[in-house]
């Protein structure tokens, strides 16, 4: 019996396919570190990941796939509501609390091996943009359900992960590199809804834009060295102007700091 392998498409990785109710990925030296947080997920009850199931005989890790709805760019309504933004909050606010308790293997390789921000808090998924999150029908309409693409997880903060999310979901960017139905928003106060929902605390708040700040610093060099060293999809992503896109972001930021800060102001 022939089994049809159905290509998925992300941002990234090639080769990552749907093989009935499983994903196949192949292997990369931080697999078996993903894996065992996968595991780790699992054991503690968080359920809104895949599940890691094995290898197959071709040496692909094996996954659950999570039934439901990925948005696409341009982002369609649903993905840019409030509603969906405090829910993400809450799912990665539900990720920390249970990733907090893994112990890293001895030795563990990550996809990016650079040192953790500050003192490493926690295995973070450090790529929560909404290609990575699977959405279900509620009664308040298609909300995130859960997080899958663990490849860029390794030790770091809370702060630096909810950083990496809002840069996609405030969004912190710039206007003209927003998806058009992010333009409108008021991403200051955006950040203020996700803070609150993810019950960020005070000493984290103080440095959210001064940890955006050096988030984009490193985005940048990253990106820049991945496009060189490894090609494909990197270098696709930075032939077609991430770079820029980054830099501008910067530069928004440093715009649109009072506006943030006074945001993030308790009793705002
Ligand atoms: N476990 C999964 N369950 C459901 N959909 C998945 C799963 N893994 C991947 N996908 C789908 O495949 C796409 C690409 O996979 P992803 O892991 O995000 O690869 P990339 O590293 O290229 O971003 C995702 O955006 C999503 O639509
Ligand atoms: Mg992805």
């Amino acid at each position: 019996m022939s089994v049809r392998e159905i290509p998925l498409i992300g941002d990234v990785s090639e080769g990552v396919v749907r093989v009935g109710a499983t994903v196949r990925r192949p292997m990369r030296p931080s697999s078996p570190a993903v894996h065992a947080l996968l595991r780790h997920l699992e054991a503690v009850g968080f359920d809104r990941a895949p599940r890691f199931l094995g290898t197959d005989e071709r040496g692909r890790t094996i996954l659950t796939y999570v039934e439901g709805v990925v948005p696409a760019h341009p982002l369609p309504a649903y993905a840019v509501s409030d509603e969906a933004l405090t829910a993400v909050a809450r799912l990665l606010r539900r990720f920390h609390d249970a990733a907090a308790s893994f112990t890293p293997p001895p030795g563990a390789t990550w996809e990016d091996g650079s040192a953790p921000e500050g003192p490493a808090e926690l295995v973070g998924h450090c790529d929560v943009t909404p290609a990575n999150v699977v959405f279900r029908e509620t009664t308040q309409g298609l909300l995130p359900y859960a997080l899958i693409d663990f490849d860029l997880a390794r030790p770091t903060t809370r702060l630096f992960d909810v950083v990496t999310t809002v840069r996609h979901w405030a969004p912190l960017a710039d206007p003209v590199d927003r998806d058009p139905m992010q333009r409108s928003l008021d991403a200051a106060a955006r950040v203020r809804l996700f803070c609150d929902a993810y019950g960020l605390s005070a000493r984290d708040r103080l440095m959210l834009v001064e940890t955006a700040r050096i988030r984009f610093g490193r985005s940048y060099t990253l990106m820049r060295d991945r496009a060189r060293t490894l090609g494909g999809g990197w270098a696709r992503m930075w032939a077609g102007g991430a770079g820029g896109r980054i830099r501008r972001a910067a530069a928004w930021l440093d715009a649109n700091e009072d506006a943030i800060q006074r945001s993030l102001l308790p009793g705002s």
